[in-house]
This record gives C-alpha cells, sequence and structure tokens, in this order.
C-alpha cells in the first residue's frame, strides 16, 4: 500500500507534492511525509503522523521551498503510525531520502547485516534498509546505487530515491507495486497512480517489474537492472481529473455511487453493437473460450462478491461448472486448476497483492487467466493472458461502489458471449436478455433518483437506527439476508455496511436461517431482507415471516408495487424497479450502498476514508 510521488520541475514542488499526496489518500492515510531540496544544497524533511493535512499543516507553520522532491502517504505495515516511521526514511548521512510503497521481506536479515557494518537505524521500518543500502553502494551515482541496493531486496517495491549530491535527480525503482512516470515540459513527475499528477500532464509512461527509472527537469530514462536502456513511448491518458473529484458531492462515496447509471452506459457503448457482443481488447481465440472445461473466479472483497455473483450468471447460461473463491484461500488451498480452466481474476485496482499471487499460481498450473479490471496498465492486467477492463472510471473512495456494479455488468456480457460462443443458450433468450441489459442504465437512474433528496427513506431508516441504538439497543446490528443470485449481494451490503459505519453485519443465505442464525433474532438485529420478485420470493417472505416472529427489526428491498408483500409487517421498506430476476443484483446493489452510506453518515465517520483500510491491498 502507500502513495509516493516525485517532482522535478521548476514550480513550487511543495504544492505539487501535497495535492498529489491527497489524490494518493486512498492509498493510505495513517501518515505522511516529503523531502525537498531547498536550494543552495540544502535538502529539508517533514514528517508527520495522520493525514496529510497534518503534513499540510505543520508545512504551513514551517514552510519549505524548492523545486525537486519527494512525498509518501502511509498505510503501515512494519511499526505503528508515527512521525519517526512516516516516509521519507533517510540514510546515516541524511543524504539519501527514501519514500516506498510495498514490503521489503527480508528487511531484518539485511538491517542485521547493516547494523554489524555500522549502520544506525531510527524506525521500525522495512523502508529504511533501502536508504542504508543505497548510502552502502553509492559511488557518485544514485542511480547505480539504487541498482544495486534492489538487486538485494525480497518483496515488492516502487520507489523514489533523492541524493543531496546529486540535487537535480530523482531515481525510481519498481517490483509490484505501481509506478508510473509523468512525462511534462521542463519538468517530470513519479508517481504511484495517474491522478496525483494528472493536473500537470497527461502523458504517462508505466514502469514495469524491475526498471530503474531517472527523471530530471528536461529527461527521462528507463534502464533494465543490467543498466540496458529501454525506450518508452508516454500513452496519453483521455481521462480527466474531474473524474477523480468530488464534483459536487460530499463525498467520493456518494458521487460514485450515483455514476453508476453513466457507467452502465459506457459499458454497453463499448460492448454492444447491436446485439453483438464484443470485447476488443480480450486476447483469448474463441477456441481457447469454448474448449474451458470449468471456470474459476478468484478475488477479493467486493470483487469476489462480483465473482460470486458471476458463478451463479455463469453456470445458469453455459452450463460450465464454475467455482468462486477468495484469492488468499484458492492460493493455499492445492486447488485443482488445468489447461482446460478458465480462471476469471477481477480486481477493481489490479494491483491486489493476494490476487496477484492467485493469478501467477494458476498460470503455474496452467490455466488460462482473464482479468476483469478497471485500471489499465495495473500488474494483473499485465501478467493476464487476457483482459477486460471494466471502463467504471477511476474510483476513490475506499468502499467499492461503482467498481462493483461495473464487475457485475462486465461479467454479465462475458456470461452471454460465452452462452452464445458454447451454444448454451437459445439465441431468442441472449436477445431478450440483452434488451433487458439495455434498460439498466434508466432503471438505476430511477432508484437514484428516488433517492436523491435530502430527508429520503434510505437517509431516514438510517437515522431510525442511530436513535435505536442510542436509546440502548447498542447490541444492535445488522443481518443481510438473500437467496440465489442475490446472496452475494447480501455479503456485499454487509461488507459495505461495516467497512465504513464500523457496525457489525452480516451476509447469509436466507435458507441458511434455519441452522444457526435465527438464534440471534431478537428486537436488536435489523434484518435486510432482498425479497425482490424471484424464484425464491416465497421463501423470502417465510423468512420475513420467521424473523418477524422473532421481533426482529425487518428492512426489506421489494419490487415497486408489491403491496402483498407489505402485509407481513414490514418495519422498512426500499421500493426498487421490476427487472428480469436475472438482473435484479444490479440493482439492488444501490439500496445496499446508500444504506451503508446513511448509517455511516449518522454516525459522523469518515467515509471516503475508513479506518485500518486502503483503497488498494498491495500486501499478502
Ligand atoms: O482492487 P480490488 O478490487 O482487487 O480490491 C479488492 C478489495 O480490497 C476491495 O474490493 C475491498 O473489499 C473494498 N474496500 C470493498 O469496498
Amino acid at each position: 500500500m502507500c502513495g509516493i510521488v516525485g517532482y522535478v520541475g521548476r514550480r513550487d514542488a511543495v504544492a505539487i507534492l501535497i495535492k498529489g499526496l491527497k489524490r494518493l489518500e486512498y492509498r493510505g492515510y495513517d501518515s505522511a511525509g516529503i523531502a525537498v531540496f531547498t536550494g543552495d544544497s540544502g535538502f529539508a524533511c517533514k514528517k508527520k503522523k495522520g493525514k496529510v493535512n497534518e503534513l499540510s499543516r505543520i508545512l504551513e507553520q514551517e514552510p519549505l521551498t524548492g523545486n525537486i522532491g519527494i512525498a509518501h502517504t502511509r498505510w503501515s505495515t512494519h511499526g505503528v503510525p508515527s512521525d519517526t516511521n512516516a516516509h521519507p526514511h533517510l540514510d546515516c548521512s541524511q543524504e539519501i531520502a527514501v519514500v516506498h510503497n510495498g514490503i521489503i521481506e527480508n528487511f531484518q536479515e539485511l538491517k542485521d547485516t547493516l547494523i554489524i557494518e555500522g549502520h544506525t537505524f531510527l524506525s521500525e521500518t522495512d523502508t529504511e534498509v533501502i536508504a542504508h543500502l543505497i548510502e552502502k553502494f553509492y559511488a557518485g551515482d544514485l542511480e547505480d546505487a539504487v541498482r544495486k541496493a534492489v538487486k538485494e531486496l525480497h518483496g515488492s517495491y516502487a520507489i523514489c530515491v533523492t541524493h543531496k549530491k546529486e540535487p537535480y535527480r530523482i531515481v525510481g525503482a519498481r517490483l509490484d507495486s505501481p509506478l508510473v512516470i509523468g512525462v511534462g515540459e521542463n519538468e517530470n513527475f513519479l508517481a504511484s497512480d495517474i491522478p496525483a499528477i494528472l493536473e500537470y500532464t497527461r502523458d504517462i509512461i508505466y514502469v514495469q517489474n524491475n526498471e530503474i527509472v531517472s527523471i530530471d527537469l528536461d529527461s527521462v530514462s528507463v534502464k533494465s537492472l543490467d543498466g540496458m536502456k529501454i525506450e518508452k513511448t508516454p500513452e496519453k491518458i483521455n481521462w480527466d481529473i474531474t473524474q477523480a473529484e468530488k464534483g459536487g458531492f460530499p463525498h467520493f462515496m456518494l458521487k460514485e455511487i450515483f455514476e453508476q447509471p453513466d457507467v452502465l452506459r459506457k459499458i454497453i457503448n463499448t460492448r454492444l453493437s447491436g446485439e453483438n457482443i464484443h470485447f476488443d481488447e480480450l486476447n483469448l481465440t474463441e477456441d481457447d473460450l469454448v474448449k474451458t472445461r470449468n471456470i474459476a473466479i478468484v478475488a477479493c472483497g467486493t470483487a469476489y462478491h462480483a465473482g460470486l455473483t458471476g458463478k451463479y450468471m455463469l453456470e445458469e447460461c453455459t452450463r460450465t461448472p464454475v467455482w468462486a473463491d477468495t484469492s488468499s484461500e484458492f492460493r493455499y488451498r492445492d486447488p485443482i486448476v488445468g489447461d482446460d480452466t478458465l480462471m476469471i481474476v477481477i480486481s477493481q485496482s489490479g494491483e491486489t497483492a493476494d490476487t496477484l499471487a492467485a493469478l501467477r499460481e494458476a498460470k503455474k498450473r496452467g490455466a488460462k487467466v482473464l482479468a476483469l479490471c478497471n485500471v489499465l496498465g495495473s500488474s494483473i492486467t499485465r501478467e493476464s493472458d487476457g483482459v477486460i477492463f471494466t471502463h467504471a472510471g477511476p474510483e476513490i473512495a475506499v468502499a467499492s461502489t461503482k467498481a462493483y456494479t461495473a464487475q457485475l455488468a462486465t461479467l454479465y456480457l462475458f456470461t452471454l458471449y460465452l452462452a452464445r460462443l458454447k451454444g448454451a443458450l437459445s439465441e431468442a433468450r441472449i436477445k431478450e436478455l440483452l434488451s433487458e441489459f439495455k434498460r439498466i442504465p434508466y432503471l438505476l437512474e430511477e432508484i437514484l433518483t428516488r433517492y436523491k433528496v435530502d430527508g429520503n427513506e434510505i437517509a431516514h431508516y438510517a437515522k431510525d437506527f442511530k436513535a435505536y441504538y442510542e436509546k440502548g439497543h447498542t447490541k444492535s446490528f445488522f443481518l443481510y439476508l438473500a437467496r440465489n443470485i442475490n446472496y452475494p449481494n447480501a455479503l456485499e451490503g454487509a461488507l459495505k455496511l461495516k467497512e465504513i459505519s464500523y457496525i457489525s453485519a452480516e451476509g447469509y443465505p436466507a435458507g441458511e436461517m434455519k441452522h444457526g442464525p435465527i438464534a440471534l433474532i431478537d428486537e436488536n438485529p435489523w434484518v435486510v431482507c432482498i425479497a425482490t420478485k424471484s424464484r425464491t420470493y416465497d421463501k423470502m417472505r417465510s423468512n420475513i415471516q420467521e424473523v418477524k416472529a422473532r421481533n426482529g427489526i425487518v428492512v426489506a428491498i421489494v419490487t415497486s408495487g408489491d403491496e402483498n408483500i407489505r402485509s407481513l409487517g414490514l418495519n422498512y421498506v426500499i421500493d426498487v424497479p421490476a427487472v428480469d430476476e436475472f438482473f435484479s443484483p444490479l440493482l439492488i446493489a444501490l439500496p445496499l450502498q446508500l444504506l451503508a452510506y446513511y448509517v455511516a453518515l449518522e454516525f459522523g465517520y469518515d467515509i471516503d476514508q475508513p479506518r485500518n483500510l486502503a483503497k488498494s491491498v498491495t500486501v499478502e
């Protein structure tokens, strides 16, 4: 995790670096720091526990000026969040400064050796060994010293390094953590992610594993670990920084929830020409796909819930056996995966370490790996055999919303594409489903229009929950129940709520209630029941009755116009428009997201940056 940024140019480096850090805070925000060359061979470093704003406050009191510098926003792995453990880390001579994203797995051995050799360490971090290793190898050429140092490292890293004796350049390197170069005019940038620098340049070079880069005022060089020059042409970024800003919403999460109709429209426009479904970047042949005997879907968190929904879609429409697993479990259970397996990995960021490791494991075992991913140029897309971009646009809030529905939508289209290839579904049914799919953006809009106004019903339910909680029901929690293709949505609703409101929440297949969870039901739990019209509707009605009979509070998500279900004495009702049951997860996701949002809002928590989390989890 962590975000790094570097700037060499003629402008105020501090302002650029701080702005860059703020745009990278989704990667971690427990401490931040900056090192800049302040002129006349001066070199200053400031670090502070807390968010980037804390560092800004320090810089207001003790300003720094300079045109070259590096900066960091941290998500702790080794060492508690503190001023001392914040980056940049310096060597013994205080001439070398390093910011790092990743984990150095052999840091303890390196540290022990460096201590014996006379180096003094100040922090508990793994990163500090990098500064001392570079110091050890430095003989007048920073790039050379960095090259020698990274050869000693095991683990993952993206680093930016400066040396007081070379105050005109920044050297960077990467292995399994993202790093991009922004190419400007008389200025150049390094960063973990594009939004940090997009305001200044659209010309981006993706740094690859085992590359060493060096940027100064008017040149950029990329070399291999053996020192061979690598020619790179910058790619033009065609999305806008406003897409990465709040656009008038109080939180990124709310903005991203409201972007979902447009995301769906974009996916439809990109993937459908009439009734033809196409994935131009797929890079897997029809033969590869047709000969697939089984499909494995692997992902983490929200992306896993999308994948689990994909299992229901793919099995129903392609009649191919599918299993879905979390990446961290897949890896260690000796999975049965071979050359007749299509492994689908799903990731918003494309940098999730567990998913990357699972992907590598599956490839080792001969599977073809297809990535469904939101971030162009990310590690997962580069290492997979094939890729389908999910086109959600930059997602900033830690709680994933639009990336989830984009993953679902992409899985729906891929399912129908594969069903057509395999001849597993009649052409008439495919056409019927595609025509229903094209209505989805309008249906999402209908839901959002209804819940847009201040004081909307879901916001009101959240208020009631807080009041109930404060009236002494502090044992209250949320239970999410659903069946069939909406069961993963129950898991996702619970994840969303606990992630941002810190209230205990659990998702369960409603049929499993009687096998244990029903013991939890009294007046404390708020039970969110997904009870829209479906083949399991009657069963869900029975589950609602079971909850009501035990004094549970029911929040039911129902199909608009279903008056009948209200006779069950529901405490709270959320309507969603009628849609083919197959696509209902896309609609139901929205009220689940909104409920989590409004509960967290009531409790006054930091919605976009919940505690202990980071947007991109690049550690295993
Ligand atoms: O970038 P990825 O999609 O691979 O991330 C996977 C999970 O870390 C992510 O979905 C996480 O669960 C979200 N914070 C959920 O809102």
